[in-house]
């Protein structure tokens, strides 16, 4: 090569790198806005998408108009859900044509899963469509469609957990935090889209839990929930779906980790870190985690149970798995255990064939139970579920009137349970400061009711004792002792 070649090599290196390097700078700046919509599971995927893109160089925005890439983290579990995020959509089309015509738009997460590549017909402005287990794969999906495609990765998994990935902790206070523990849902019930969307059940391994909880608790987070769509069914035997558990070895069998173990392991890591956990199935909660919450004062006195009905008749309709006396066996026994544990659920009204006995029957386990919280739907028939072969047939108006009906009777039980707490001293963690006034700070008991008092000289993150003087039925208001 003469002098002359190799100096215009060398130019042309130079310029190669400087350009490499203004690609890189570029890519650097690349902003991602993303929303997220449906449950806490979702929430927290979108940390680990974010930790994921964080790698590729891209920083989170809130500021939609500057974002090269805006992500909708979706739901599908009521139609409603599936309704609000195409209005978003629209949303993000008025922004692309009006302020950010470059911007890259990708459906995350349920909605994805469930529609497909259909997404990209019915929804021009999308680019890309990313299920539950394909997050990994979002760079070269980001890579495709800078290429000029449009790219879709909605494959399941049997074994993917991201468990090595640090979640980018997402609009939170610094001071709770979630842990996912397992993916998918081996239950099937017969109203629930959630196992097409989510796929198989696996367990995320418990050393990977152990240390996430631990990084947390030394940033000085102070409390966990730790989540899945069954938590009470987490099971630990090396990797894989729990379906497999049976092909397992025997060492492996013999090695295995259940939730009552991980529970127990995970609040030793420090006595002043809240634990709490979501959602559990009824059908597989067992007598050893309530043990565990017993034992363990750091684990909080609060236990969501999705009930979704009190007749046996729709119950079995649903295959939840239990009757109406066997779920109320297991409230008992919680409580003979920890009598003063709250407890939550889950209700669905208007389920096929609901008929008002049915209905009656649900009022009727309510005031047996008196919930301390409710979360309560109208049956959205999902398409492909084993309920959408039966007939939707309890008009709107019935699902409605009885959605009002145990709407009320929750609000006053929820009343009740919060007028138990008058003149009791519980220990509050505080989360942050009221939304009414900034001279009060907000946490929560144990029990997971919000009280509301006087900031003093206490800070974020802190343990107060509250005396609590006052409430409504969805606060408690109180004097820090
Ligand atoms: N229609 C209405 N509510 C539903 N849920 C799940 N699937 C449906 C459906 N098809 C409710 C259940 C579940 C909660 C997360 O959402 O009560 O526990
Ligand atoms: Fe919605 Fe269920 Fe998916 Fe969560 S797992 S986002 S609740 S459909």
């Amino acid at each position: 090569m003469s002098t002359v070649e190799l100096l215009k090599k060398n130019i042309n290196q130079a310029k190669n790198k400087k350009k490499f390097r203004a690609l890189l700078k570029s890519k650097g700046n690349r902003k991602m806005y993303i929303e997220s919509y449906g449950c806490q599971m979702n929430l927290s995927d979108s940390e680990i998408i974010t930790s994921i893109l964080a790698k590729e160089g891209f920083s989170k925005t809130n500021d939609i108009t500057i974002a090269d890439l805006v992500f909708v983290n979706t739901c599908s579990i009521r139609e409603k859900a599936e309704l609000t995020v195409r209005k978003r959509l629209e949303f993000y089309n008025s922004i692309k044509r009006k302020n950010n015509p470059k911007m890259l738009v990708g459906v995350l997460g349920c909605m994805a899963e469930r529609l497909k590549e259909r997404f990209l017909e019915e929804e021009k402005l999308v680019d890309i469509v990313v299920g539950p287990d394909a997050y990994r794969d979002l760079p070269n999906l980001i890579q495709e469609v800078e290429d000029g495609k449009k790219a879709v990765n909605v494959m399941l998994s049997l074994e993917e957990t991201y468990a090595d990935i640090n979640p980018v902790r997402l609009g939170g206070n610094g001071v709770t935090a979630f842990v996912s523990i397992t993916r998918g849902c081996d239950n099937m019930c017969t109203f629930c889209v959630v196992p097409f969307t989510r796929g198989r059940e696996r367990s995320r391994n418990p050393e990977s839990i152990i240390k996430e909880c631990t990084e947390l608790f030394n940033d000085g987070y102070r409390e966990i929930t730790l989540l899945g769509q069954n938590v009470d069914s987490y099971l630990w035997y090396g990797g894989g779906a729990k379906k497999d558990f049976k092909n397992a070895s025997f060492e492996q069998q013999k090695n295995s980790l259940n939730f009552a173990k991980l529970l127990s392991k995970v609040a030793k890591i420090n006595p002043l870190l809240r634990i709490r956990f979501s959602t559990s199935n009824p059908q597989d909660m067992s007598t050893d985690v309530i043990d565990v919450i017993a034992q363990h004062n750091n684990i909080c006195k609060y236990i969501h149970l999705p009930v979704q009905s009190g007749s046996d008749k729709i119950l079995k309709l649903m295959k939840r798995g239990y009757t109406r006396k066997e779920y109320l066996n297991l409230i008992k026994k919680i409580k003979q255990r920890i009598p003063d544990c709250a407890i939550s659920m889950d209700m669905i009204t208007g389920f096929c064939s609901e008929s008002e006995h049915d209905h009656q029957e649900t009022l009727s386990l309510m005031n047996y139970v008196k919930y301390d919280f409710g979360y309560m739907f109208k049956y959205s028939e999902r398409p492909k579920t084993p309920a959408a072969r039966m007939e939707d047939n309890i008009s709107e108006k019935v699902k409605q009137k009885r959605l009002t009906e145990i709407i009320t009777k929750q609000q006053n039980h929820s009343f009740l349970r919060m007028k138990e707490k008058i003149g009791k001293t519980l220990e509050v963690l505080i989360e942050g400061e009221s939304k009414k006034s900034n001279e009060y700070f907000y946490g929560r008991t144990t029990y997971n009711s919000t009280v509301v008092f006087k900031k003093g000289k206490h800070k974020i993150g802190e343990y107060v004792m509250v005396t609590i003087q006052d409430c409504t039925s969805a606060t408690l208001k109180g004097k820090v002792i």
